[in-house]
């Protein structure tokens, strides 16, 4: 008895008006992952393919023993279009179809959905097709300590890794002392001038970010009104940014000054230096000379700019 599936009538009554369309689809499948992260195993994905194309509209009577094994499947495996052989489920962001009686571009792997986000694809100029979403989008400790964005990462960080046994360590980003993901950089300018530092922080518990000085006791910006501190969470989640501002730059300003980002678990620091010069000081000094200022090179990159006060 041949195996009679319940998607048949649809694959039947496109595969022949659509099959130039499925081969060209075909060929750009192959592409496609080449825009995001290239499958380690396509193989099964396109031996299903082929199986499908070979058999036409209709499946062949399912014999366990001839499917193929697929490896390698980071989003886990589904049955094939015939529900006989397994195949790879597709990955977050790849094609999927929104019937789930349609077999053409595959099903989505575990925690996935089809989704069709037209918003976001015409946002990006480009026509909205159905794509892999996680389902959940709450962030994860795995259990080797490292903090996935939503279960479907660590599902398919853990695939890609059988030997290491990830699993959840708990819900919520693994907590973490403080990580300077951008810290301030050491500036020269002339007197009068603005300069600003910055400071970008990742932390759980989420970090506070204090500026100092060294040789002051306080904390800035203190009571000195010339300098001002701001605070933002981001730019991504459990990050905070901080800027200080110095403005109007006099010779007392030079010095070191510290980013100190604090939480629970530990507090790390990022010093930059600020050096003021006065318009004599600059105007004596220049430009081939300046390397005996010991500029960083990238502060000598600011040559350019600096020849305005020439
Ligand atoms: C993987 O970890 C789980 C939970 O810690 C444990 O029960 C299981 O035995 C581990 N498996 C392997 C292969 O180490
Ligand atoms: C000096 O400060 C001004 C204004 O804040 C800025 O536009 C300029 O790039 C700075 N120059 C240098 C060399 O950093
Ligand atoms: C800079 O030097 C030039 C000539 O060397 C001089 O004419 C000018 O007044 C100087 N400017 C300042 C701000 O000292």
């Amino acid at each position: 008895m041949p195996q009679v599936h319940a998607g048949l009538p649809a694959i039947r009554a496109t595969a022949a008006s659509t099959r130039p369309l499925m081969l060209l689809l075909l060929g750009l499948w192959t592409l496609a992952p080449a825009r995001a992260k290239p499958p380690p195993a396509p193989d099964p994905l396109r031996r299903g393919w082929q199986r499908l194309l070979a058999e036409g509209e209709a499946c062949a009577p399912c014999r366990p023993g001839e499917c193929a094994t697929p490896r390698g499947c980071l989003a886990g495996r589904v049955r094939d279009a015939c529900g006989c052989c397994w195949e790879c489920a597709n990955l977050e962001g790849q094609l999927c179809d929104l019937d789930p009686s349609a077999h053409f571009y595959g099903r989505c792997g575990e925690q996935l959905e089809c989704r069709l986000d037209v918003g976001d694809a015409l946002s990006r100029g480009e026509v909205p097709e159905p794509r892999c979403a996680c389902r959940t989008q709450r962030p994860l400790c795995g259990s080797d300590g490292r903090t996935y964005a939503q279960i479907c990462r660590l599902r398919e960080a853990a695939r890609a890794q059988p030997d290491v046994n990830l699993t959840v360590a708990h819900p919520g980003p693994c907590e973490s002392e403080p990580q300077i993901l951008s810290q301030p950089h050491d500036v020269w300018n002339v007197t009068g001038q603005d300069v600003i530092f910055g400071c970008e922080v990742f932390a759980y518990p989420m970090a506070s970010i204090e500026w100092r000085k060294d040789g002051l006791d306080i904390q800035l910006p203190g009571d000195d009104p010339h300098i001002s501190v701001q605070f933002r969470g981001g730019p991504q989640r459990f990050e905070v940014t901080s800027w200080l501002q110095i403005q109007a730059v006099r010779p007392s300003d030079e010095g070191t000054y510290r980013c100190l980002a604090r939480n629970a678990l530990g507090q790390v620091e990022a010093p930059a230096t600020l050096t003021v010069l006065t318009p004599e000081q600059l105007n004596s000094t220049g430009m081939p000379q300046q390397q005996s200022l010991s500029l960083a090179p990238e502060e000598e990159a600011g040559n350019e700019e600096s020849e305005d006060y020439y």
